[in-house]
């Protein structure tokens, strides 16, 4: 496993190495463990899509896990708030977590803002190659603002939300993702159907 290049404050720590491996869960599990990391605005419908990816390959059989931005920020990353630190703890946190998932021979779905390149990158370079995808759903603000399902938009333009991403807050767009979705024009149906080619033509699933 690639160790991870988060800060170490805990000393005296020794790995310890497990003789159930990544392999052998991904045996048992019968598909490869990976990380889809789905990146966009707020209301660009990473949520739906992961989770609509998610019921594909449950009903493949597949092991999967789903990680929500506004879900761990209920736990995990319930002490963190918006500003452009707290963004950067909050996905190597989640980093982290979805590494392990991925140790696990899960197949983890993450559906995060993640609107900082170099934190999304970090994580890329937390995992061996081809273990992170990464799904750009791309939905122009226009769009996010028209749906508003949170009434979220709404109250930042409003200033009641401070640093409010695409309003207040910068959305860095991927240079280099491994599938861009137009989740602001495309039926769910035809990103589903692009996404799970993805994942086959990275042998993720048959
Ligand atoms: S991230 O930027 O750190 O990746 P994350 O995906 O965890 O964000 O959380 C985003 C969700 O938090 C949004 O979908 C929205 O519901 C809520 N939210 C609350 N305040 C903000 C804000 N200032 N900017 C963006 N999203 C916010």
């Amino acid at each position: 496993m690639k160790k991870s290049q988060s800060p170490q404050a805990s000393t005296n720590v020794v790995w310890h190495h497990a003789t159930v491996t990544r392999a052998r869960r991904e045996q048992l599990n019968g598909h490869r463990g990976a990380i889809i990391w789905f990146t966009g605005l707020s209301g660009s419908g990473k949520s739906t899509l992961a989770h609509a990816v998610e019921e594909k390959l449950h009903q493949l059989g597949c092991r999967t896990f789903v990680l929500d931005g506004d879900n761990v920020r209920h736990g995990l990353c319930g002490d963190l708030g918006f500003s452009t630190k707290d963004r950067e703890e909050n996905i190597r946190r989640v980093g982290e977590v979805a590494k392990l998932f991925m140790e696990a021979g899960i197949i983890v779905l993450t559906a995060f803002i993640s609107p900082f390149r170099a934190d999304r990158e970090r994580v890329r370079g937390m995992v061996e190659h081809g273990d992170f995808i990464e799904i750009y759903c791309n939905s122009s603000l226009e769009i996010c603002e028209s749906r508003d399902t949170k009434e979220l938009y709404k109250k930042a333009r409003g200033g009641l939300i401070p640093e409010f991403t695409g309003i207040s807050s910068p959305y860095e767009a991927p240079i280099s993702a491994d599938l861009t979705v137009d989740t602001g024009t495309l039926e769910l149906d035809f990103c589903i159907k692009k996404i799970m080619k993805l994942l086959a033509a990275h042998r993720i699933i048959d």
